[in-house]
């Protein structure tokens, strides 16, 4: 197999992150912060180390600001739900995944006013437009890099923006992280962030950091239940993480979450980068050199997320895809890549395109092979 799908999860994952789970799963066993026995008290332990791991990837200076998820998507509607009701306002980037515009669907049908501000064919925010679309609103969430073209927003200016109109901002991170500088030191407000994809852990973890001076207590509790706190209350306690956190944890995953941190900073972010961009441009630039086909990635140079999104005239995307997992046994992407917005704003709706996104561990011979395929199908 050739795996060129790791925009949607990271594959192969290093070995220390195998080693984590399994030995979590081998040796500790027991429910995180449920009981004093000593394999309860290693699983508090695990999820305790994972908190300040992510806390200090992400630049945060207090652990207990981070709350962990089941992924990204749990972390993006705990916040939305949580803070938005009948008559607030809402901007979100034309670049987003379903993740944000679902829950923001939702929340329009019951009197959330959402504002999409417009981006450029890239990808790239208008960021006169959304200075203006900023007014009245309570919050702006918006994608850090797209899973579409691998295009990086400015953040630090939106965070500007944001603070200028008294907007909370939450950036959702779920591509960047673990490939360009995803942290609170750009200004939000709230990170939102999933640990499988470039952060490189496995499926099932996530969450949110806040900054330190956010006030997460406007935040209402999406789900509640057994925190390990508390237990004789009814009520959900009020204190950060136990007030977003409920049911049991995922302690495999936090074991994996943070051996995979630990692989990236022995990496370093600079590092994992210079790797990725190097491989995803040859792909790219291959690509590029096949008749008929466009690739849709931000100009060259400008920091780029190791997407490579691309149609082939004449053809569909599913004829692409299918081709390559049939005869070649490629993992890609094709279609809408869940953010059919994005296709919107890129102009291929309806087509969508093939996406191709190379991972960390991608090898020049892989990208070698996936160019060949690609100029087989088209013949
Ligand atoms: C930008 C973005 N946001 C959110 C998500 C959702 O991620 P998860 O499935 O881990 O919740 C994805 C996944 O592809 C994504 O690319």
């Amino acid at each position: 197999m050739i795996y060129l799908d790791n925009a949607s999860t990271s594959w192969p994952k290093p070995g220390q992150v195998v080693e984590a789970v399994s030995n979590y799963m081998k040796n500790i066993g027991a429910s995180p912060a449920r009981g004093n026995c000593t394999a309860a008290m290693d699983a508090l332990g695990v999820v305790l180390d994972c908190r300040e791991s992510v806390a200090s990837f992400f630049g945060s200076s207090n652990p207990i600001n981070t709350v962990f998820t089941h992924n990204v998507t749990w972390a993006i509607n705990t916040v939305l739900h949580g803070m938005l009701f009948d008559g607030d306002k809402v901007v979100c980037s034309a670049m987003e995944h379903n993740a944000v515009t679902r829950p923001l669907t939702d929340l329009s049908d019951k009197g959330v006013e959402v504002v999409y501000s417009p981006c450029d064919t890239q990808g790239y925010l208008d960021l006169d437009a959304l200075e203006k679309n900023m007014q009245g609103a309570k919050l702006a969430v918006i994608n850090h890099a797209s899973n579409v073209t691998g295009t990086v927003q400015d953040a630090e200016a939106i965070s500007r923006i944001c603070r200028a109109n008294g907007a909370v901002f939450m950036l959702d991170v779920a591509q960047s992280a673990g490939v360009v500088p995803s942290g609170l030191s750009l200004g939000p407000d709230i990170i939102a962030f999933t640990g499988h994809k470039g952060l490189l852990g496995v499926p099932g973890t996530g969450g949110l950091v806040f900054a330190d001076n956010f006030d997460a207590e406007q935040i209402h509790s999406l789900a509640q239940g057994g925190t390990g706190s508390l237990s004789e209350q009814s009520r959900q306690p009020d204190f950060l993480p136990d007030r977003l956190e409920s049911g049991t944890m995922n302690g495999p995953g936090l074991a994996g979450l943070v051996a995979a941190i630990d692989f990236l900073n022995s990496i370093g972010l600079d590092e994992v980068y210079t790797r990725k961009l190097a491989i995803a441009d040859k792909l790219a630039a291959g690509i590029e050199d096949i008749a008929g086909a466009t690739v849709y990635r931000p100009d060259n140079g400008k920091p780029w997320t190791a997407v490579v999104s691309f149609t082939l005239a004449d053809t569909t995307t599913p004829d692409i895809a299918d081709y390559l997992a049939r005869e070649h046994n490629i993992c890609c992407r094709h279609g809408f890549q869940c953010a059919a917005v994005a296709h919107r704003t890129i102009g291929t709706f309806p087509g969508g395109t093939v996406r191709l996104s190379p991972g960390l561990f991608t090898t020049e011979s892989e990208v070698e092979k996936a160019l060949e395929a690609v100029r087989m199908f088209r013949g």
